[in-house]
Parts: C-alpha cells; structure tokens; sequence
C-alpha cells in the first residue's frame, strides 16, 4: 500500500486549486439513472469514490464517456446516458466498497418500479443505517423487504407522492428521496430535509433536466412529479470540504495560500470558526487568500452540526489544527457515533486529546512531533497530513487508499506550495 510522508515545519505559499465536491459529484452521477437522455457533467473530480460508482452505474447500463481529461485543475467532464437499465441489482461487493452507491436505490425504484440494493455494511464513522431512505421510499409507495443483505425495493404501479418528515436531517436519504420523488405521481413534500449546498446542486441539476422543485436550501422541500426527465449539462460546485482542508493547511504548517475556485459563501460558518481560531481569510477575484501567522492559533470550540452549521467532513482536521493552538479548546461531534479515530494517531504525534464521550478536549501543545501513523477513514487521514505539517520531523502516513477516495491530487497540491509532501508508492 502506498503511504504518504510529510516533512512538517515548512510555511505554505502559493495557489491551491479547489476541485469539484465529490458530495455533489456522487449524487449527480446517480442522476443520470433518472432518464434515456445524456446527462453531461463537468468539474469531476478524480477520485477512486467516482470511479467505483461509475463501475456500479455502468453494470446497471449506463454508458460513459469521459471528455478528455480536462485541464489538471479543471475537473474531467463525464456524459452518462442511461438509454437502458439492464440491471436493477446493486451488487454487494460494490456497494461495500461505498456507502454513496445507496444512492441508486430511489432513481431506480422510480424509473424502473424496481430495485435490488445491497445494504452497505457499516464503516468506520458508523453503523450508517438507511432506515429513513427505506421508510421514504415506503411512503411513496414502495413495497421493501430486507433479504440477505439486500433491500428489494418493488413499486410496479410507481411511485406516488407523500410528505416526509424526518426525525434528523440527513443527506443521502434527502437526496435519494429528492431524486425519487422528481417521477412520483403528485406532490412530494420533504420536511427537515438536509440543507447542504451538495443537496442544493443536485436540485438545480435536475430542475435543468425538467423536474419541478421548490424550496432549495430550506428545510423543506416541494417536488411536483413529471412523467419524464431530459439531458442537461451541470457544472458541479467547489468543494467545500476541500477549501476547509487546504485552509486549515494554512493554519497547521503557517504561510500565505490562495485557494482557487473556492469562496467565503461556500464554507459559510468555517470562515468565521477559522477566523475566530487566528487565521485571515479574504475574497479574491479567484477565489479566497487565507494567511496564517506564526504563533496566532488560538483555541476555538467547534460543534458538528448538519448545514449551515459546521460540517462534520472537517471535524478531524480542525482537531489537528487545535492540537497546536494556544490555549484548549472542545470538539464536539454529533452527526456521527464513532468519528474520533484519528485521536489516538494524533496522540502519537503528541497532541494533547483527551475524550469524554461525543467531545475531545484539546490542549494545544507548541509543536507535534513527526511519526508513522495509520489513516482508518477519509477525513481522519487528511487529518493526519495536517498533524504532519505541524509537526517537526517526519510522518509517514499509511493506508492512504482513505485518501485518494476524497483528495484529487493531494501531495501534488501541497508541494506545490512548498510543502514536503510525498507519496511513496508500494513496492508492486
Ligand atoms: C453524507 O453522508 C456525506 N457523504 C458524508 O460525507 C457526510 O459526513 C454526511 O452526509 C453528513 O454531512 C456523501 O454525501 C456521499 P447522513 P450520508 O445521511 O448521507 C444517520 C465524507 O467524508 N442516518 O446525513 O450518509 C447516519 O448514520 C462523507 O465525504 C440514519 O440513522 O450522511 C449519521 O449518523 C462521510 N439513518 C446521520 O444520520 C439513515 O437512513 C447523518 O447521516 C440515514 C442516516
């Protein structure tokens, strides 16, 4: 397996493309099962997280074109046409691999009347449950049974529109039940429906492929029903998660790095929480200019909370960035029951953690120290590369296969700021 090493203590300068969001990308993709139509999407990141959803996609018959590899900081640019489902079965040994291929359960059920979607399995943050996309779909009408680990979702007659109130806020099941409902008979309402801008791309992508929703980016949203779907050409978002990342670089290793493509809008609360934490963010014509001076990180408490709130996706990182902060500092994490995995790595690295439940009470410490350390999912290892540019001497960073499922080209967008960031490919 490949690992990564990181020589910490050097500041960042320099320029930072931010790639299309991979949380707008997977949904979007999913899209194109809605209609015999081509769908065209460009910005795609390169992620191993795109590419196991389109081998999903492509055995249930949607062909796929890649247009070129686009520009390195461009994005790629995939044409999904779904002419034919040939297959309404999401295979176990696929969907394992990612809790996001769920996401073909709705579009299949409506456009098909059918759909054999295994269960993902758990994963590390979580047990990750899809009983809110299964009650959704019940309430449209669906009949499910669970059997060996599939869910065997059957609406011969279609779907017919219902209101859908959810207990909490949650995103996959608003957008599988958003991407169903947009063929239901009748109207559909989603109450406390998830709010993020990923949730808002994928509306205004099927809006543009005929669909008929209200109520984007509020807690509750109105889809009318349509008998069909058309192509459309959609441009993915930035990725949110990844300006947060780079930004919170800036903050661990110090320096001056305008991040392309990115925008004060698109990380809402993050600017102010990192703001408050000792850093400088301002708007550019390109994008956002964050600086980080020597000595200026200052403890900041951080509470996960589904958006506007500040997204659970940069918890771990911003627990690295406290870890040399001035002062203490309580991250409180309450999307998901098992997202502190990256705390004993940072302790090894000589951060100052302490848990107590659903919160991790920091000390910062004035510098980590270097060390081999083990990446357990996406967001925790990118922590652990930030923990390496805080820290003096030399980390090496294994199971980096976490990474490359959420960061487009990490090693090269660091060092190209200056930073020691390498991959040390595997023996073959
Ligand atoms: C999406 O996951 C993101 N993934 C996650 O990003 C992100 O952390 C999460 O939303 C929260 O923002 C994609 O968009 C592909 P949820 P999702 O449904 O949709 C529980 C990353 O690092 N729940 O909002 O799976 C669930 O267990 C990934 O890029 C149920 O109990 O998240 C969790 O505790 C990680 N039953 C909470 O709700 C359900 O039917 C929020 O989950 C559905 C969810």
């Amino acid at each position: 397996m490949d690992q990564i090493r990181v020589c910490g203590g050097k500041p960042l300068q320099g320029e930072i493309h931010i790639s299309g969001a991979k949380n707008a990308a997977l949904p979007l993709m999913a899209a194109s099962l809605l209609t015999d139509e081509t769908l065209t999407l460009t910005g795609v990141p390169h992620l191993a997280d795109i590419a196991t959803l389109a081998n999903l996609l492509v055995q249930h018959g949607v062909e796929i074109g890649m247009n070129g590899e686009g520009a390195a900081c461009d994005g790629r640019e995939l044409a999904l046409k779904a002419s034919y489902i040939v297959n309404t079965t999401a295979p176990y040994d696929l969907v394992r691999k990612m809790r996001a291929s769920a996401l073909v359960l709705g579009p299949l059920v409506t456009r098909c009347g059918e759909a054999r979607v295994s269960l993902p399995g758990g994963c590390a943050i979580g047990t990750r449950p899809l009983d809110l996309h299964i009650k959704g779909l019940q309430q449209l009408g669906a009949e499910i049974g669970l059997e060996n680990g599939y869910i065997e979702a059957r609406a011969p007659k279609g779907l017919v529109g219902a209101e859908i109130a959810f207990p909490f806020v949650s995103v996959g099941a608003t957008e599988n039940l958003m991407m169903a409902a947009c063929l239901a008979q009748g109207e559909t309402r989603l109450v406390n429906a998830a709010r993020e801008p990923e949730v808002a791309d994928l509306a205004k992508c099927l809006v543009a492929m005929g669909a008929n929703i209200d109520g984007v980016g509020t807690d509750t949203i109105v889809v009318q029903g349509v008998s069909r779907l058309h192509g459309a050409h959609h441009h993915i978002i930035a990725d949110r998660i990844e300006t947060g990342t780079y930004a919170m670089a800036v903050g661990a290793a110090g320096g001056a790095v305008e991040l392309i493509g990115a925008s004060l809008e698109l990380i809402g609360v993050v600017a102010d929480t990192l703001r408050a934490a000792g850093l400088t963010l301002d708007a550019t014509d390109r994008g956002l200019h964050v600086t980080c001076e020597p000595g200026a990180l200052v403890g900041t408490d951080v509470m996960t909370e589904p958006y506007p709130g500040f997204p659970t996706d940069l918890q771990a990182q911003m627990m690295a960035l406290m870890s040399v902060a001035q002062g203490a500092s309580m991250v409180t994490e309450t999307i998901f029951e098992n997202r502190f995995m990256h705390v004993p790595e940072l302790s090894r690295m000589g951060a100052n953690i302490n848990l107590h439940g659903a919160s991790a009470m920091i000390r910062g410490v004035p510098r980590l120290t270097g060390a081999p350390v083990m990446a357990t999912d996406l967001r925790a290892s990118v922590s652990l590369v930030l923990a390496g540019l805080a820290a003096s001497g030399e980390t090496t960073i294994g199971r980096v296969y976490h990474l490359d499922r959420g960061y487009e080209r990490l090693e090269e967008k660091l060092s190209a700021c200056g930073g020691e960031v390498e991959r040390i490919k595997a023996a073959r």
